[in-house]
Order: structure tokens, then C-alpha cells, then sequence
């Protein structure tokens, strides 16, 4: 059984996405055995629920320092031993304890082809407002793996999407997330999956 824990923070919809290809079975012989968020607040944990998938809370503001955080997280993910730590909507700088002991086992969904509109500060609907700003006419969603950097790693999918006349951010956003990161992202993992022998 291919083991997976999913990081989130916010909606869950990437999550959401994951949990429903799995169940139908599209990504075989895979269990996703925790949920991880970094907000108690965060939808994702009620999807978790609804599924019957563990769901933890591992917020840095309860934690003294960000060693004592860091730390936290690893012990957390290492409860589950996961073959595939996936980073859904994840808010966190990802600890570089975490990168070093799943080193070529994390994988991030970004909503933009990178390396365009990526790096420090390109997140969520922000990526989309300097989409639209630069006048793209194409964007959307690429999937790769975690390193040290921000979102630098090897990139292992990436699917295109038209902006279209009066996008507005939230709008492209939608597009994004259920033309391309709904789809490259199980997709990944199912690859990941059927590639690994387990
Ligand atoms: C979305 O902006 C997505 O592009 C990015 O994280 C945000 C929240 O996604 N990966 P989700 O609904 O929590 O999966």
C-alpha cells in the first residue's frame, strides 16, 4: 500500500480532489493516512473527517520557538510513515528537518507554470493578480518536487490554461484549480504510486 499525507491549510479542494481519485480507485493501491494542517480553522480537516482520514492540527503559534515547531511537524509526518508527503494548499515554509529526512518524497501543487510566477511571495490569489497584470494570455498549474528553495524542485507535471477576457483573480483562480491542479495533482500521485513498487 502506497502511503501518503497531505498537508494543508486552507479549503482543502486540492485534498478534496486526492481523497475522490483515490476512492474511485484511479490512484490504485493507496491509502492517504493522515491529513496535516497548519490551522485548526482549515476546511480541508472537515473533508478529512467526512472521509474517515486522521486529521492533525500542527500550528507553529502554539510552539515556543520554530525549532520546537519544526519538530513537532516531523514527528507528526513520521507517526504515519508516509512514502509520499503531499504539500495541497500548504501555507508553511516546509522545515528543512522535514526536506532532509522525505528528501525526493514531497511533492507541491503551485498555480502557475513555473518558473513564472513563482518563488517568495506567489501564493494563492496572488499569483493570479500577476497573471493578469502581466496580460498573460496562458497560465496554469505545475506540480514538483520539494527542495530546499521555493518552488524550485524537479517539476514533474504541468498543464496550461487560457486566461480569458475579464478575468478577474478569483475567477482564473477557479479555472486553474479545476482545469489543471484538480487534475495534475491526483494524476502525479497516481503515477508516483504505480511507480513504486509498493
Ligand atoms: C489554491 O490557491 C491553490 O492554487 C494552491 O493553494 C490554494 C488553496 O488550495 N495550491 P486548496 O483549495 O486548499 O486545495
Amino acid at each position: 500500500m502506497f502511503k501518503v499525507v497531505v498537508l494543508v491549510s486552507g479549503g482543502g479542494t486540492n485534498l478534496q480532489a486526492i481523497i475522490d481519485k483515490v476512492e474511485s480507485g484511479y490512484i490504485p493501491n493507496t491509502e492517504i493516512k493522515a491529513v496535516i494542517s497548519s490551522s485548526r480553522k482549515a476546511y480541508a480537516l472537515e473533508r478529512a473527517k467526512q472521509h474517515n482520514i486522521a486529521g492533525e492540527a500542527v500550528v507553529r503559534k502554539d510552539f515556543e520557538s520554530k525549532e520546537a515547531f519544526d519538530k513537532a511537524l516531523l514527528e507528526t509526518l513520521d507517526k504515519y510513515s508516509p512514502d509520499l508527503v503531499v504539500l495541497a494548499g500548504y501555507l508553511v515554509i516546509v522545515p528543512e528537518i522535514v526536506i532532509k529526512k522525505y528528501s525526493n518524497k514531497i511533492i507541491n501543487i503551485h498555480p502557475s507554470l513555473i518558473p513564472s510566477f513563482c518563488g517568495d511571495g506567489f501564493y494563492g490569489l496572488k499569483v493570479h493578480e500577476a497573471v493578469l497584470a502581466r496580460g498573460c494570455k496562458v497560465t496554469g498549474a505545475t506540480v514538483h518536487f520539494v527542495d530546499e528553495g521555493t518552488d524550485t524542485g524537479p517539476i514533474i507535471k504541468q498543464k496550461a490554461v487560457e486566461v480569458l477576457p475579464g478575468d478577474t483573480p478569483e475567477i482564473l483562480q477557479r479555472r486553474v484549480m479545476e482545469q489543471a491542479e484538480w487534475i495534475i495533482l491526483p494524476d502525479a500521485i497516481k503515477e508516483l504510486a504505480e511507480n513504486s513498487g509498493k
